[in-house]
């Protein structure tokens, strides 16, 4: 584990080719799929940020990747350690895969992770399902993981974990490999102390992550949080708020603020190349008039997400301002997601009953007013969705980060169309960044919301002008390779410092 870190050594980004250390990175998520189609055996990758985000970033470093194999044709092109190389069409790093059977699946994934970790740190205790088997079954998957890193990394291994469903690898790896870096990057919100005293669970977990040299939240809320937590938590703990460093059980973990970005040049190329015949198409498939504005909502169907709360605001725009009516269309485009737990069907059921009852009360013989797409889209198809887009809505109840809010201002990239109004959850890490120049709602009032809709739709040009300009900026200065720079700096710099250590107690041993 390192020592205590110099400021010096931390400041220094390291652009990912500039990053020398061997990297194992561990995730529940794998970045391909291996899965039966019509008699072969083909490639999916999964919807989400996370492991689209990090994919290139292993191409550029070689490392090991480790994840749960959940594809059906997986075990068939591994070798006998579990390994396989990819990209499969031009192959860069390795993806090493842990093998869960389906009650592992149904406890640690379905089970601790979304209906303990997920809703607790959601600030949602309501949705929370504190089962004993849910936990025993945890603790043991995070075992398994854990082992798999021990054989991957050594010694010299910086070793990045990701997110909530392996809080305790941590700690079983400090255990075998003391000298190996360990960080953790926290996806989610973290919340604060009087949510999270609420779960049983809660210094094993602490003590999990404790193991880390460093961990990344998206906000400097959630820091202070998490450092709350530690603080209520243990009183042998030594937490110093200004330095964002924990001092417990011997050794130091620093904890600190990266906001995650997306990958906002590529967007704005791929909303400027888009294909304008996809866009005409639409249009005419959803009958969407050429006289309406469009507004776009692109949501994984969470419960977090606020889709419920937003459709009841459009509802509540379309009753009480009819002159909306075949004007604005919106287009909620959907993700089916964690359907196995009882909340997101729920969650299902309801987006469906808002949509059908919207469409049935307020639809014409031209028009419809929430056109809902399940298909999957293409980047480019996305991203011109954006640019044609006169409003987004990101109208989360809460949300770690939300990457959409920022797509959504990449692909406003060109001169060709308008520019849009990014309309914002005050409850999105995202709101930290964007919410001085975005419209800010708060999710659950739908009345002022249907409000903050009107307000955008009517904003005049040289302010959407004016407001794009300020999101655009902020987004490109703090994208995708901003944040890994900075992680991978920081982690970078703790690694040099155990080094240095290592070299230094050696030096001393000679002498002696
Ligand atoms: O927001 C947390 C997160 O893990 C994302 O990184 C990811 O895109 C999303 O949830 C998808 O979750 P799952 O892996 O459960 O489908």
């Amino acid at each position: 584990m390192s020592p205590e870190p110099t400021e010096s050594a931390l400041l220094a980004d390291t652009p990912v080719d500039a990053f020398e250390s061997s990297l194992v990175l561990v995730s529940n998520r794998q970045p391909y799929r291996h899965r039966h189609e019509d008699g072969e055996i083909a490639v999916d990758r999964p919807v989400g940020g996370l492991t689209a985000g990090l994919d290139p970033v292993m191409q550029q470093i070689d490392g090991t990747w480790i994840a749960w194999g959940d594809g059906d044709a997986d075990a068939e092109v591994t070798d006998e350690n579990d390994c396989v190389r990819v990209p499969p069409d031009d192959p860069g790093y390795t993806l090493r895969r842990v093998w869960l059977s389906d009650d592992a699946v149904d406890e640690y994934y379905y089970g601790y992770s979304n209906q303990v970790l997920w809703p607790l740190c959601h600030d949602l205790v309501g949705k929370t399902n504190f089962e004993d088997r849910f936990w025993s079954r945890y603790r043991e998957v995070n075992e398994q993981f854990a082992d798999a890193v021990v054989q991957q990394a050594d010694g010299e291994s910086v070793v990045w974990f990701q997110d909530y469903h392996l809080a305790l690898a941590p700690s079983h790896v400090r255990e075998a490999l003391p000298e190996t870096t360990l960080f953790q990057f926290w996806h989610i919100p973290w919340p604060t102390w009087d949510t999270f005293r609420v779960c049983p669970q809660r210094r094993e977990l602490l003590d999990g992550l404790l193991a880390n040299d460093l961990i990344g939240f998206h906000t400097e809320r959630y820091v202070e949080n998490f450092l709350d937590c530690v603080d209520a938590c243990f009183e042998s703990a030594t937490v110093d708020a200004d330095s964002g460093e924990v001092r417990y059980d011997g050794e130091t973990t620093l904890v600190r603020a990266f906001p995650l970005g997306v990958d906002a040049e590529r967007i704005g190329r791929l909303a400027e190349e888009r294909d304008e015949a996809f866009w005409e198409s639409f249009r005419d498939k959803y009958d969407i008039p050429e006289e309406s504005r469009v507004a776009v909502g692109v949501d994984r169907l969470d419960y977090t997400k606020g889709i419920p709360e937003r459709l009841d605001a459009l509802e509540h725009l379309f009753e009480t301002r009819p002159e909306w009516r075949e004007r604005l269309t919106y287009v909620q485009k959907s993700t089916e997601s964690r359907s196995d737990i009882p909340e997101y069907q729920r969650l299902q059921a309801e987006v469906d009953e808002r949509i059908d009852r919207i469409n049935d009360r307020f639809a014409t013989e031209t028009w419809q007013p929430v056109v809902r797409i399940d298909e999957r889209l293409t980047n480019p198809e996305l991203y011109g969705l954006y640019a044609h887009s006169d409003l987004a809505l990101v109208t989360p109840v809460r949300d770690g980060m939300n990457l959409v809010a920022k797509e959504y201002v990449a692909a406003q990239a060109d001169n060709d169309t308008d520019d849009g109004v990014l309309v914002l959850s005050r409850m999105t890490g995202a709101h930290g960044e964007l919410g001085d120049t975005a419209v800010t709602i708060e999710p659950y009032d739908a009345h002022e919301l249907a409000d903050q809709i009107e307000e955008a739709l009517t904003m005049p040009d040289h302010e959407r002008e004016r407001r794009m300009d300020a999101l655009k900026e902020s987004v490109l200065e703090n994208d995708l390779d901003t944040w890994l720079a900075s992680l991978l700096g920081t982690v970078q710099g703790l690694r040099r410092a155990t080094d240095q250590q290592n070299e230094d107690r050696d030096r001393q041993e000679t002498k002696s």
